[in-house]
Order: C-alpha cells, then structure tokens, then sequence
C-alpha cells in the first residue's frame, strides 16, 4: 500500500513538472485520453467513450472533477463511468487545466448518428429539455447544461439510461446531476430515450 502511494506521488511529481518544462505542443504525462477517446477525441464507440472534441470547458472541468473525487463514475453498474473514473482519479490540479487547454486545441467534428427512431415524438418530447439545453442543443453555461447537438447518440441514450436508473446522478454532492435524473425519468421508457435522442441527432452545431 505504502509503496503504491509512493509511485502514485512520484508520478504526480512527475507529471506536474514535465506539464512546466514541455513544450506546448509535446505529449505530456497526462495526455492518454486519446487511447479511448478516439484520434483528435471524436469518440470510440468499442469503448464507449464520447467525443471530447468542441466540448465546453466549464463542462469538461466539471466532470473531471466529479470522476476525480467520485461523485461520478462510481456506482457499480456504472459500467462504462467505472473505466473513466480512475483515469480522472490521478490527475492533479494542473493537469486538469492543462487538458482542458489541449482538448480546446481540437477540432469540432459532429458525430455521425447511428440509431433511428420517431422524430416527431422525440421533438414534443425535447421542448422541456430545450429550457436548458437550448432549442439547438446548443448548451447554456448559465444553467451548467452541456451541448447535446453533435454528441456520439450512443453515449446521449446510455447516459439517459443511467440517469434514469440512478446510476449517474445519484451521489449525493452531485447536485446537477440530480436535476437531470428527474428530466431523465420524464422521457417515460427506452423508447423515449431513442426517440429524443433521434431527434437531438437532427440538431445542428456549428461549434
Ligand atoms: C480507459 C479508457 C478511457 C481513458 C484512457 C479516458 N477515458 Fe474519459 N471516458 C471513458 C468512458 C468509457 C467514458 C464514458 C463514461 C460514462 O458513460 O459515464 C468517458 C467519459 C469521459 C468524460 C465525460 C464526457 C461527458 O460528456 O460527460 C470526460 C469529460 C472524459 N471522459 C475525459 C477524459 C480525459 C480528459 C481523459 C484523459 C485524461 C480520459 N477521459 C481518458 C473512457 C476513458
Ligand atoms: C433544469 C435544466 C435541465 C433540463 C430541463 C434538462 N437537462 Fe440535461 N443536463 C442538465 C445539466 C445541469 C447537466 C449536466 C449534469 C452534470 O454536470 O453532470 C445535464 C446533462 C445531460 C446529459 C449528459 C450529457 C453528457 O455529455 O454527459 C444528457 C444526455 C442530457 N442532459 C439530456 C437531457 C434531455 C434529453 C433532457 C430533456 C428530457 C434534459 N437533458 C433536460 C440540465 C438539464
């Protein structure tokens, strides 16, 4: 235990110095996003991680955050929140502020959809979530509400399914999370995940 302590310090060590000396444009010890997150972070559906490219960097700060200290990514059904909450866990507060400027460095690219459902249904059903997430999907940092438009769909439905089943939300110091438990549950079933999620896929999102 002692020892795993050490090395973890170390590495922390480690990885805060090299962030001061490196060149900007040099990999860093903290960059192994990309492993999972995709080339220039479009996401990787064969390991469930989103797209981070064109994220907002109040919202990226925020999750890192919460994974870091657990308030996210720790339910145990949590699958995939489990595979991204101890790659948060050792970064430190540099660290942090150094990916959030590195991720702003890449290039927004929508994601292509890959499911179908009724468009129609999904629209009436997106009018209460557009009071925060914006007509477009657009986000709005005023209410702390991420973009949906241009997200992988898959991980939109999955993140739905958890907030719903309380396995995203749930912590009790995640307090916007919580809101978007109750906004989770008034999509009804699966079939209104899909179909709000099919619609949020016609949303377009120039940045
Ligand atoms: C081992 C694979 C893996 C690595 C490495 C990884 N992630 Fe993740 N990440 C995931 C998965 C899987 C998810 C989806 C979690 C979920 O569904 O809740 C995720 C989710 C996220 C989210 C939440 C996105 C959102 O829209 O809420 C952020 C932010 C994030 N990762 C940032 C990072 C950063 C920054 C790094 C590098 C320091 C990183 N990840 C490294 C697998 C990984
Ligand atoms: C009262 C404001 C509010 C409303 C209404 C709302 N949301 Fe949210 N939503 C949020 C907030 C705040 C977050 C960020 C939660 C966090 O920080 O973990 C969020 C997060 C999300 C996420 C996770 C995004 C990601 O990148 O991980 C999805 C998906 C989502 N909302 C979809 C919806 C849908 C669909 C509706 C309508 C049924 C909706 N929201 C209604 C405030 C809201």
């Amino acid at each position: 235990m002692r020892s795993i302590v050490l090395s973890v310090l170390c590495l922390v060590g480690f990885a805060s110095t090299s962030v001061l000396a490196a060149d900007a444009r040099e990999p860093v010890n903290d960059r192994y996003c990309t492993t999972c997150h995709g080339t220039d972070g479009r996401g990787n559906e064969g390991v469930q991680a989103p797209r981070l490219a064109g994220m907002e960097d109040w919202y990226l700060r925020h999750q890192l955050e919460n994974f870091r200290a657990g308030v996210r990514g720790t339910h145990p059904q949590d699958e995939e929140g489990l595979a991204m909450q101890p790659m948060a866990a050792k970064l430190s507060d540099a660290s942090i502020d150094d990916i959030v400027g590195w991720v702003g460095s890449w290039t927004y690219v929508p994601a292509e959809p890959t499911l179908t459902g009724d468009v129609n249904a999904g629209q009436r059903l997106y009018q209460t979530c557009a009071t925060c997430h914006g007509q477009n999907g657009e986000g709005n940092a005023t209410f702390n509400a991420p973009a949906l438009a241009g997200q992988n769909d898959w991980y939109l439905v999955t993140q739905l399914q958890n907030f719903m089943a309380g396995y995203r939300g749930a912590h009790p110091q995640d307090a916007r999370g919580a809101q978007m438990r109750t906004m989770a549950k008034s999509l009804g079933n699966e079939q209104g995940i899909i179909n709000v999620v099919a619609f949020i896929n016609t949303l377009g999102r120039s940045k």
